[in-house]
C-alpha cells in the first residue's frame, strides 16, 4: 500500500524526517528560496500532508487542488496566510507551533526594545564607520529603558512573556487585549487600559497582536498621533498591523521618536526601503523565533502534527 505523501515547502534538515520514514513518503522542495507556487500547486495534487511556512498562501487555489490533504502544519504561531475557515470546510485540520517559540520571541522583542532605546545599532556602525574620536557626554544618548512604562497590544503568551521581561527592569507595564487577563495581571502587575490610553501613556508601545481584520492597519496615523513623541514603537506580530507610511512619516516628523521592527508589510524589505535610510529605525529579518533550540522545536512540533493526524491519533496544537 501506498504510504501518506508530506509535502515539506522548505529546506530542512532530513535527519529530523528519521523517526517517520517507515510510515510515510517525504518530498521537500531543496532551495533555500520558498518554493515556487506552480510547484507547490502542482505538488499539493498528491500530497496528504503539507509542512509549510508563513511565506506559502493556503487559500481557495491550492485547496481545490489538495484533494488528497488532510492536514497543513504551519511553521509558526501566527497563521493569516491560511484561510483557516476554507481549510475546515475543505475537511483539511491546520495546526501551528505555540508555546515552543513563546520564551525566544520574547527574547528578541525585548532585544529589539533595547537595541533601539540604546541605539545599539547607530553605535556599532559608528564604530565599524571610523567615526569614534573621542569620549562625549552625550554620545550616542538613548533614552533610559528600566522604571519607563512598557504598553503591550495583545496579551498573548508573547506578550505575557514581554511583560515578565518588562517586570524585571521595574517597568509599569500597560496592556491592552481582547479579553482581560486578570491572571496575568495579579501575576506580572500588569494593568489593563484602553488602546488609546495605552498609545498616551506608554514610552514603549510593543505591538505583539495576531494579524486578523480587526487589528490590520490598527496602528495608523491616529494611533501614532497619540503617542507620546518621546515613545519608541516596536513591532514583533506582523507588519501589516502597521500603516508602514503613516509610521514613517511618524519617525521623518519626529512624531515619534524611533522604531524597531522584525516585521514588515512586504517582506523581504530591501536596501532602499524608505524604513532603511532612517537612523531611528532597527530593522530585522523577521527573526522573532529563530533560535537553532527554537527552530528546532518548531519542525518537530510540525512534524508531530503531521503524523498525528495522518495517524489518527489527533495533532497536538491544531487551530480549527
Ligand atoms: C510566527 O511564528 O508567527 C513567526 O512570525 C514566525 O516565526
Amino acid at each position: 500500500m501506498r504510504k501518506p505523501l508530506i509535502y515539506i515547502s522548505r529546506k530542512i534538515p532530513s535527519d529530523v524526517l528519521e523517526p517517520y520514514q517507515n510510515q510515510f513518503q517525504f518530498r521537500m522542495w531543496q532551495k533555500e528560496d520558498p518554493v515556487p507556487r506552480s510547484t507547490l500547486l502542482q505538488e499539493i495534487e498528491e500530497a496528504e500532508g503539507l509542512f509549510c511556512t508563513l511565506t506559502e498562501k493556503i487559500d481557495r487555489e491550492l485547496l481545490q487542488k489538495a484533494t488528497n490533504l488532510k492536514v497543513v502544519a504551519n511553521m509558526a504561531v501566527g497563521f493569516d496566510n491560511i484561510n483557516v475557515e476554507l481549510a475546515k470546510e475543505h475537511g483539511v485540520i491546520v495546526t501551528n507551533t505555540p508555546d515552543v517559540l513563546t520564551e525566544t520571541t520574547a527574547d528578541l522583542g525585548f532585544a529589539l526594545l533595547m537595541a533601539t532605546a540604546r541605539r545599539v545599532v547607530e553605535a556599532n556602525n559608528f564604530i565599524k564607520n571610523n567615526r569614534w574620536d573621542n569620549w562625549a557626554p552625550f554620545l550616542l544618548a538613548g533614552s533610559d529603558i528600566h522604571h519607563k512604562t512598557i504598553g503591550i497590544v495583545g496579551m498573548g503568551r508573547i506578550g505575557e512573556a514581554v511583560a515578565k521581561r518588562a517586570k524585571g527592569f521595574d517597568m509599569p507595564i500597560l496592556y491592552h487585549n481582547r479579553t482581560r487577563k486578570l491572571e496575568a495581571e495579579k501575576k506580572l502587575g500588569a494593568t489593563y487600559v484602553s488602546f488609546d490610553d495605552l498609545l498616551e501613556k506608554s514610552d514603549f508601545v510593543v505591538s505583539v497582536v495576531p494579524l486578523t481584520e480587526e487589528t490590520n492597519q490598527l496602528f495608523n496615523e491616529a494611533a501614532f498621533q497619540k503617542m507620546k513623541d518621546s515613545a519608541i514603537f516596536v513591532n514583533i506580530s506582523r507588519g501589516r498591523t502597521v500603516d508602514e507610511e503613516a509610521l514613517i512619516h511618524a519617525l521623518e516628523t519626529k512624531q515619534l521618536k524611533a522604531a524597531g521592527l522584525d516585521v514588515f508589510v512586504n517582506e523581504p524589505i530591501k536596501g532602499e526601503h524608505p524604513l532603511m535610510k532612517l537612523d531611528n529605525v532597527v530593522c530585522l529579518p523577521h527573526i522573532g523565533s529563530a533560535s537553532m533550540e527554537t527552530r528546532t522545536k518548531m519542525i518537530e512540533l510540525c512534524l508531530e502534527n503531521i503524523s498525528g493526524v495522518l495517524l489518527g491519533t489527533g495533532p497536538k496544537t491544531p487551530i480549527n
